[in-house]
């Protein structure tokens, strides 16, 4: 079926018991760093997604025995450092930022040569941010107009270096601590405002010589890593949207199964609880001792929604959830604000444009700033056909205010949901 788009309706009310699929960000992690272990590990609840796919198709075209055995399972044999092989293709990374900026790193710091390309919308995505800490490390990396796709690199003895992040961007900082992982000497990112610590949480778990402190991190390279299991909690961006379509509906409820909490991730709670809705979180019965990354049930009641300021450090922490949220402030009375907000203008699309741009046509009111938008809640919102413009998070988010306005709403351009939440669309009818 080649279904390229999504029809919705308003819905009633929504009373529902759900899970989403495992996190996107520590799926990627999970492979690459198992495969830079001694070992066997294995992965459980593995996002089964575009992205995650071409990052488990990368490392074994880098030599790495992966083998998918189950249902979301693989089970990596792991190379230790210095054992990748030079590929015998290119490396396509599709869509995903985090896949392509993530495996640059690993890729520089052995002795290999390999050729790294995406799609269309990728490929207009900068990688100066990643080439440039690199490059100070010793790295040889050639690009076009020195920031964009494709990337060459030719793998080097690196040494470390201290780094302080010009962006708070969790895939420059992840990129300069895996190449620290097989370089000599100390490797230190130094981060004015915490974004998301999946790296160095699992690196910590494998067993790297690694110091966490509050906006430093400390890694000392050429040590081995050890293999280990992993269950990936599901993902908290994708929960959002559901979490919004419960939040928004006065007499809803929602119980979301098992999601990744991490204080760098969860942003959205905060922000949604603020906004008027009634969340709990009960703790899930998963355990991993040794690995810090929280997980548990969430509760959502639905209640009147009220407009909120979002800004500074609490952006990184909501950084792929702000399409949702914008919706979120278009289902609410009064006036939300988002600022501070500009690297949403270099995600899959310009969020800061295609969101207004979708929002404005269902007749909200809104407004785009510089850095963010500026959004006037409680518009009557009629049904409209729009584009995802080739991004996944706005078509899901379109998909949910569709849910709140009149008439039909066609969302076109869906497939690229399939990069981050290929059941996106079975959960979306499930909680009719
Ligand atoms: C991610 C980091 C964020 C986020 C992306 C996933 C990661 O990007 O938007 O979806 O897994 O490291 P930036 O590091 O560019 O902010």
């Amino acid at each position: 079926m080649n279904k390229n788009f999504i029809k919705v309706s308003r819905i009633k009310k929504i009373e529902a018991d759900i899970s989403v699929p495992g996190d996107k960000s520590i799926s990627h992690r999970s492979i690459i760093i198992a495969s830079l272990s001694d070992g066997i590990s294995k992965i459980s609840n593995f996002l089964m997604s575009h992205d995650c796919l071409n990052t488990v198709k990368a490392f074994q075209k880098l030599g790495v025995n992966i083998s998918n055995t189950g249902e979301c399972e693989f089970v990596v044999e792991g190379k230790g450092l210095n054992n990748l092989k030079t590929p015998e293709s290119k490396l396509d990374f599709g869509n995903s930022g985090t896949g392509i900026r993530l495996i640059a790193g690993v890729i520089a710091s052995h002795d290999i040569k390999a050729e790294l390309i995406g799609d269309e919308s990728l490929s207009q995505r900068p990688m100066k941010r990643i080439i440039e800490p690199l490059s100070k490390m010793g790295a040889k990396i050639t690009a076009r107009e020195n920031n964009y796709l494709p990337l060459i690199i030719e793998g080097s003895k690196l040494k470390g270096i201290t780094y302080e992040l010009p962006v708070p961007s969790a895939q420059v900082k992840s990129a300069v601590l895996l190449a620290g992982l097989n370089s000599s000497g100390k490797t230190v990112v130094v981060e004015p405002m915490k974004s998301r610590d999946h790296t160095e949480l699992m690196l910590k778990y494998f067993g790297a010589d690694i110091k966490i402190e509050a906006g430093r991190i400390e890694l000392n390279g050429k040590k081995k890593l050890h293999a280990k299991d992993i269950v990936v909690p599901a993902d908290i961006s994708s929960a959002a949207f559901f979490m919004v379509a419960a939040a928004a509906n006065p007499g809803s409820k929602l119980i979301i199964r098992d999601v990744g909490l991490n204080p760098t991730r969860d942003g959205i709670i905060g922000i949604l609880r603020r906004m008027g809705a009634e969340i709990r979180i009960e703790p899930s019965s998963e355990k991993f001792p040794g690995w810090d990354e929280p997980r548990a049930d969430i509760i959502i009641e639905g209640r009147e929604l009220k407009g909120t300021v979002i800004e500074g450090k609490e952006i990184p922490v909501v950084i792929d959830e702000i399409p949702i949220i914008a919706v979120a402030a278009c289902l609410s009375n009064g006036l939300t604000i988002i600022k501070d907000a500009k690297e949403l203008r270099v995600k899959e699309s310009d969020r800061i444009k295609t969101m207004v741009q979708n929002l404005s046509l269902f007749g909200a009111d809104i407004v785009e700033i510089p850095d963010g938008m500026v959004i006037q809640g409680g518009r009557k919102l009629k049904g409209t056909t729009v584009d995802s413009f080739g991004d996944h998070r706005v078509a899901m988010s379109m998909a949910i205010l569709g849910l709140y306005a009149d008439g039909e709403t066609i969302i076109t351009n869906t497939k690229n949901i399939e990069t981050s939440f290929p059941d996106f669309e079975k959960i979306l009818k499930s909680i009719r």
